[in-house]
């Protein structure tokens, strides 16, 4: 009943103990037409869970929420990866509904507590015949108590980890949060098909605008100050020289300095 709100877009949710990925699934329920869509498939564990650059996602059991956005937008391709800072917006707003702490966002998409990655997002599309048939946002929120390992534990944290009281914290009340929200921010969103009517609330949660970034593009590398998101979802920068150019997210990975 996770998503039997008051005028509640979503047609079906796919629950599964155990998948390999939410976001394969979404694609396979996508290409063989085998739900309704909006949709959302969760699951309690991944075996193969996935991030962004072809990275994995560490996704146990009782650790986090993994969950991924089966929809069928009227859009163009082209506008698709803005889905994923409306997701990050929703998530934002989702978290700081439910709990007492600061859910800021890193553009494009990471959710950021106390300078530690709580959620990532990996938007992926489906394509039958060379044309976009369907586009799926994964959501992978961490909110269990769990040892990172060494490498990730300076960098993630969790809602357990960050709450005063972790007894409290409810994967299934935070997914209702999220598809509630993610509606509110995609209605606006397919209003004008681009995010006009969301970003000074995306901005007032970016923690990338107002600092110093690093854009890696391919083999070059520059410097350069983040002065806000715009409508398009794209970063605009300031430069040395004084110039400001836009940077695009699915081509570089930024760094603060
Ligand atoms: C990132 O690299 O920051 C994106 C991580 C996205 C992880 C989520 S967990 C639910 C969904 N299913 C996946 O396989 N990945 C996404």
């Amino acid at each position: 009943d996770a998503a039997t709100y008051d005028g509640s877009m979503w047609k079906e949710i796919y629950y599964a103990k155990q998948l390999d990925s939410t976001n394969l699934e979404a694609k396979r329920v996508l290409l063989e037409g085998r739900g309704a869509e909006p949709g959302a498939v969760v699951c309690e564990q991944q075996f193969s869970g996935r991030g962004r650059r072809g990275r994995g996602w560490v996704s146990p059991l009782g650790a986090g929420l993994w969950m991924t956005l089966v929809l069928r937008p009227n859009l163009e391709p082209m506008k698709a990866s803005m889905l994923t800072l409306v997701a990050g917006l929703a998530v934002s707003r989702a978290v700081e509904e439910l709990y007492e702490i600061p859910a800021t966002i890193k553009w494009p998409n990471d959710i950021v507590v106390h300078g530690k990655k709580l959620c990532g997002i990996l938007t992926e599309m489906t394509t039958e015949e060379m044309r976009m048939t369907g586009i799926v946002v994964g959501i992978g929120v961490n909110t269990g108590i769990t040892d990172f390992g060494e490498e990730l534990r300076e960098k993630a944290t969790s809602l357990a980890l960050e709450v005063a009281k972790p007894d409290e914290v409810d994967r299934l009340m935070v997914f209702r949060a999220v598809l509630r929200q993610f509606q509110s921010c995609y209605e606006q969103f397919m209003q004008t098909k681009d995010l006009s009517l969301l970003i000074d609330d995306y901005n007032a949660r970016c923690i990338t605008v107002g600092h110093r970034v690093r854009v890696e593009e391919g083999a070059s590398a520059f410097e350069a100050w983040a002065q806000a998101v715009d409508a398009q979802g794209e970063l605009l920068v300031r430069l040395e020289d004084g110039t400001s150019r836009t940077v695009c997210a699915g081509e570089v990975s930024v760094r603060g300095v």
